[in-house]
């Protein structure tokens, strides 16, 4: 396997409104970051992936851009952003920035044009269709509710946008825009950022017939995502832009790309196909949805999990790479969902970690979770920012009258503000992260969990997260190793093995807040064994059967 920086990097994800306020205004900003770098640095990662700093009214937080090529004024100034990548590039960190392309804000200049007139330039940067009989061109719903179509007095058409109304979808096939983008990527890459994150990039080709979606369940809108993801210009607008733009620059490219599945992921990862590096697959945050997605969440299964994580493992194991994240901005905190917040918390906190970074892809953390934060449960509607739970929250209670209770634990369990509450740095007034009034409230936890206790702390989960990063940077069998499930039908444990060479790595995590029995399969023969890691104190004594104490996670190297 060819070898790379990016395969050998851990990456780090901010959020940068929820990170760290420099000037008191309550929002995190790039002043904020810059204060925080040696505290990243300490903890070892490599790369930097900032959410996006653009210019934007924030109806998405970012995701809706008014202008690519400037930086949104709660975040600072375009002075401040140089300084931050100076400063990242000053302690060999890289900065990998977002690509918000599906889609603009509707407060960009094209689509202020584009809306003016049908015979406008930039009418088709966009894409617009008159309606049928009065009704939207297609029965799509919008990813955030409501229909995918906004109807615009001014030309009497309707234009399309699969998230919010404030976010209209760019049109690929037009080449002009197209050209625009690529302009606009090359400017950043000139500027010396190392990377880019795609946001929804496999949705930028669409159907051009533009069918109707099937309606599922008791859904007021139709399913259009078999017309819009992975559509059939993707491959062709990804050689592309890795012809015009990427091939000029040694950067890392992941592809955010819900619905992809791993024989997909090949395509769009394969070295020959010049695309991307890696990319987001949705399927293992997906485990436990419910008719009604995310939002009606169900118990899930260890097998499960193993399943889609081992196909995407063996999927590229010899071309293509993976990424591996347990959670980002847009999914609930790691340990709560696939671990333990309450009496396993520290150690659930260490097993993920440890689970995660011995796959074989380049690991993702976000902000906070090397502190172990944990989700939130705001009593009230109220105390919620995101458009995707406040859509959602209306429609069910609102409209549908569904139980506000039932609602409310749904948004406990999967919404996204659950990784937005601020980064608990310290337990002063607002976890030390604004002296002013923050955006969205702070988790109440955050006297007992936050920055400053666990730097203190040696055996805390930022050390340990700290130790996981060094035995990456120290042992080429964790970036190149190939990979092996064991014991594929345990519902407790999550077990496999890395082979490079001579030297075989057993990773054994237990997934339970039981002590469960270990067996090692009589094929893995070995002649002396090492312990690499353990996120409890005492090693067992030997390995061939043992009891794997409540989420220990357990690495040895044997030989
Ligand atoms: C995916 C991003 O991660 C999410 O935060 C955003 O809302 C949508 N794409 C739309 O840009």
């Amino acid at each position: 396997m060819e070898k790379a920086w990016w395969k050998e990097s851990v990456v780090y994800q901010i959020y940068p409104r929820s990170f760290m306020d420099a000037n008191g205004d309550g929002i995190g900003d790039l002043r904020g970051i810059i204060s925080k770098l040696d505290y990243l640095k300490e903890l070892g990662i490599d790369v930097i992936w900032l959410s996006p700093v653009y210019k934007s009214p924030n109806d998405d937080n970012g995701y809706d851009i008014s202008d690519y090529q400037n930086i949104m004024d709660e975040f600072g100034t375009m002075d401040d952003f140089d300084e931050l990548l100076q400063g990242a590039h000053d302690r060999g960190l890289k900065i990998v920035m977002d690509l918000v392309v599906n889609h603009s804000s509707d407060e960009h200049a094209w689509f202020a044009e584009s809306r003016k007139s049908k015979d406008n330039p930039y009418r088709d940067y966009y894409i617009w269709k008159p309606g049928t009989d009065g009704k939207p061109p297609t029965n799509w719903g919008s990813v955030f509710g409501g229909s995918a179509w906004q109807f615009d007095e001014a030309t009497g058409e309707y234009y399309l946008h699969l998230f919010s109304k404030k976010q209209p979808d760019l049109n690929w096939e037009n080449e002009k825009l197209r050209q625009e983008v690529y302009k606009m990527m090359t400017w950043w890459l000139e500027k010396g950022i190392d990377g880019l994150r795609m946001d929804v990039i496999n949705f930028i080709s669409k159907d051009n017939n533009y069918p109707d979606g099937e309606i599922h369940g008791d859904n007021k809108y139709g399913d259009g995502s078999q017309y819009f993801m992975n559509g059939p210009r993707i491959h062709e607008f990804l050689q592309e832009m890795n012809k015009e733009v990427l091939s000029n620059y040694d950067v890392l490219t992941v592809g955010e790309m819900p619905g992809v599945n791993a024989e997909q992921g090949k395509l769009y990862t394969g070295t020959e196909r010049n695309e991307l590096n890696m990319v987001f697959q949705f399927e293992h945050v997906d485990v436990g949805n419910g008719p009604g997605g995310k939002w009606t969440p169900q118990p899930w299964k260890l097998t499960e999990l193993k399943e889609i994580l081992s196909k995407w493992q063996y999927g590229l194991a010899d071309n293509g790479w993976n990424s591996l994240y347990w959670n980002n901005h847009d999914q609930p905190r790691a340990v709560s969902r696939f671990g333990n917040d309450k009496e396993h918390y520290e150690k659930s906190a260490k097993m993920l970690a440890t689970c995660l970074h011995m796959m074989k892809g380049t690991p993702y953390i976000y902000q906070g979770e090397e502190i172990g934060m944990t989700n939130v449960a705001f009593e009230s509607i109220d105390d919620y920012r995101d458009l995707e739970i406040l859509n959602m929250y209306n429609e069910a209670v609102n409209e549908q009258g569904k139980d506000p209770n039932k609602v409310m634990q749904a948004i406990y369990e999967r919404g996204r503000d659950n990784a937005r509450t601020p980064v608990q740095w310290d337990d002063t007034e607002n976890a030390g992260f604004t002296t002013g009034t923050p955006w969205i409230k702070v988790n109440p936890n955050y006297k007992e969990i936050n920055a400053e206790k666990v730097l203190q702390d040696p055996n805390s989960i930022f050390h340990y997260y700290k130790k996981l990063i060094q035995i990456r940077k120290d042992n080429e069998i964790v970036v190149y190793g190939e990979f092996e499930l064991i014991h594929e039908d345990s519902e407790d444990i999550f077990a496999y093995t890395r082979t490079l060479g001579d030297e075989k790595w057993l990773v054994i995590c237990n997934f339970k807040s039981e002590v469960v029995r270990f067996e090692l399969p009589e094929l893995i023969n070995y002649q002396s064994k090492e312990l690499v890691i353990n996120n409890y104190e005492d090693t067992p004594k030997e390995i061939d059967l043992f009891e794997l104490k409540p989420y220990q996670g357990i690495v040895y190297k044997l030989t």
